[in-house]
């Protein structure tokens, strides 16, 4: 059935299909009838599935990646739709537009998405009041943070501090995100020295708190193996309670896609299958590196029960999708579920 709706969906610009899309489920949540019949339809419990981790009980292993509900704005739709958990955000201090539209595409022959979306979100003000306004949250929610884009780098900390504090008390779990390739510099922040001071100032305001929350880090598939071993050593250094691996990446290999395409396409990070066993490798290095002490979310290429399996397998806790739902459609947390729980 979705391949169907699918296919009439892809005719159209992948930004405004994402928002329609996002409307129409936000719409149809709104008729009580219709948001029970879609949590009955998606939703999957069963013992088996259950996830206990930093003191927080996940009714599923499955949780929608960062970048899809930017400003929590479907938070409830999401959770109707059977996610374990959703990650807002990339949240930055003050609200930016983004970059330049079209900034999102499609590669179908590579089930892939390219995106410069460059961190667009109404702030983190905004984004906080509608947290504190979600009445009896039934889902785990993780807090993106990022900086804007004319902070400068060694500012970058005061950017994500003013974040940290903000939402503090209405997120789950917090990721720093030092990842993304579409803020210019962004990705220099996960150099060792950049990002102890960042994480460590963060740490020490939490560890200040009443109730401290799990704060991670969110990394990029394309470091060197000196690069994760500074990850690595700085996880325990500052504590960290985990790792997103990973975000998108800006290699452009082996993709089945014309040339002439990718190169009309431009800049912008790659998700999706193509991404798939380089995200996985990233997760198997860290988890033997930390001796699976450092539980990571695992993210890249997920589309079916298998690879969320797979990944699993490799030293994942949790794992997230983003462009297995553009093309799986809403039906994917629920159909990996119900693998997991057959795999038993
Ligand atoms: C359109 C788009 C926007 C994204 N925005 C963000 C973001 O704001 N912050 C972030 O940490 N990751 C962002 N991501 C990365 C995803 O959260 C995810 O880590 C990545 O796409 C790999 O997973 P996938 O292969 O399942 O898509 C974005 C991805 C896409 C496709």
């Amino acid at each position: 059935m979705y391949t169907i709706i699918r296919e009439a969906l892809f005719h159209f610009d992948p930004e405004k299909v994402h928002h329609f899309s996002m409307g129409c489920l936000h719409k149809a949540c709104n008729i009580p009838f219709i948001h029970q019949q879609i949590k009955q339809q998606f939703t999957v419990t069963h013992p088996s599935l259950e996830r206990k981790l930093w003191n927080l009980h996940f009714k599923n292993p499955v949780g929608l990646g960062a970048g899809f509900d930017k400003n929590a704005l479907y938070i409830q739709q999401l959770a109707a739709l059977g996610f374990g958990f959703v990650e807002i955000g990339t949240v930055t201090p003050k609200p930016q537009a983004g970059n330049e539209q079209p900034r999102l595409f499609r590669l179908p022959q590579d089930k892939a998405l390219v995106n410069r979306m460059g961190f667009n979100n109404e702030g983190v003000v905004a984004v906080k009041r509608r947290l504190e306004a979600l009445q009896n949250k039934s889902i785990i929610v993780g807090g993106n943070i990022g900086k804007n884009k004319v902070t400068p780098n060694e500012d970058a900390w005061k950017d994500y501090e003013i974040c940290f504090k903000q939402l503090h008390h209405c997120v789950d779990y917090f990721v720093v995100n030092v990842s993304s390739p579409n803020t210019p510099g962004l990705r220099a922040l996960q150099e060792k020295e950049a990002l102890g001071k960042i994480l460590s100032h963060l740490q020490h305001i939490n560890q200040g708190m009443r109730t401290p929350k799990p704060l991670l880090l969110k990394i990029a598939p394309d470091l060197t193996q000196e690069q994760l071993d500074d990850i690595v050593a700085l996880s325990f250094e500052v504590q960290l309670d985990g790792l997103v691996a990973t975000n998108t990446t800006i290699s452009r290999a082996d993709l089945r896609t014309n040339n002439a395409q990718i190169q009309q396409i431009g800049a912008g990070g790659l998700s999706g299958l193509p991404i798939k066993d380089m995200s996985n490798r990233v997760t198997q290095y860290l988890n033997q590196q930390t001796s699976g002490k450092v539980p990571i979310i695992g993210s890249g290429g997920i589309f079916t029960g298998q690879d969320a399996a797979e990944k699993m397998a490799l030293g994942a806790s949790l794992i997230q999708v983003w462009t297995g739902f553009v093309y799986q459609g809403p039906a994917i947390a629920s159909n990996i579920c119900n693998y997991l729980i057959n795999q038993k």
